[in-house]
């Protein structure tokens, strides 16, 4: 069994089908990254897994155990996070704020979380009385990302890390994405940029109309012709 996984998830808004059977995990340690056109129901996904929205079947596993009756708040408790694709910063608290509330359900000291967030974000901690609303696009992402870390979470679920940010701060937010892996914990990544997230993707996940189209490792997925023609152009 996988440290996180949503299995034969099958999920509407209402009586519109979205998810159909879909499937997607994770290990510790591991990065795998979904990718897919607008509207396959990658966000879905996402909701599901952190029980923003009920699946109709299937099942959530989490740390050997089903979860798929916990609250949003309860998955979070237990070491799950999450940066969603939009509204993922409080946009007029302060940058440090942001990260202080990012660590709120913590009985103890979260002043050293802090100072491991500004280590990986250097330009936080120079920013760190700024509003988070007078940010660059960039830069908010990262305190998104720093804010998830506050919890110390086992598993992180990233939507859309790097939308709307240059290629330079892509890059730099794929590092930091793999140094958390690397120092174990798991990362379920929803990717627009593809190819470059599938180049450092342990697995992927290629979903459309809420199936599963394609799986494998990164490497698979950007070597298979069918993806690289449909999905990472040409
Ligand atoms: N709250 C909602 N109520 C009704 N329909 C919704 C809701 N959220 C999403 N949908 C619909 O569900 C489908 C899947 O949406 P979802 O946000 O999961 O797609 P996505 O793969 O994340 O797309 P994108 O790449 O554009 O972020 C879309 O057709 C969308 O219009
Ligand atoms: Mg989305």
């Amino acid at each position: 069994m996988a440290y996180l996984e949503g299995n034969n998830l099958v999920a509407s808004y209402g009586v519109v089908p979205i998810l159909h059977e879909c499937s997607v995990e994770v290990e510790k340690g591991e990065l795998a990254v979904i990718v897919g056109p607008n509207g396959a129901g990658k966000s879905t996904v996402m909701r599901v897994l952190l029980g923003m929205l009920d699946a109709t079947s299937g099942s959530v596993k989490f740390d050997g155990k089903d979860i798929s009756m916990l609250s949003t708040q309860e998955r979070i408790n237990h070491g799950m996070a999450f940066v969603p694709q939009t509204k993922n910063v409080f946009p007029s608290m302060t940058v440090e704020e942001n990260l202080q509330m990012g660590g709120f359900i913590r009985k103890d000291d979260i002043s050293k979380t802090i100072d491991e967030v500004y280590e990986l974000f250097p330009i936080l901690h120079e920013k760190r009385k700024q509003l988070a609303e007078q940010l660059s696009g960039g830069q908010r992402q990262q305190v998104a990302f720093g804010r998830a870390m506050m919890t110390r979470p086992s598993v992180m679920l990233l939507d859309e890390p790097t939308a709307g940010v240059s290629p330079i701060v892509m890059d730099e937010i794929f590092s930091n994405i793999l140094d958390v892996r690397n120092a174990g914990m798991a990362v379920l990544m929803v990717e627009q940029n593809a190819q470059q997230a599938l180049n450092i993707a342990d697995k992927g996940y290629v979903l459309v109309s809420g199936r599963n189209e394609h799986t494998g490792t990164g490497k698979e997925l950007i070597n298979n012709p069918e993806v690289r023609k449909k999905f990472l152009g040409g």
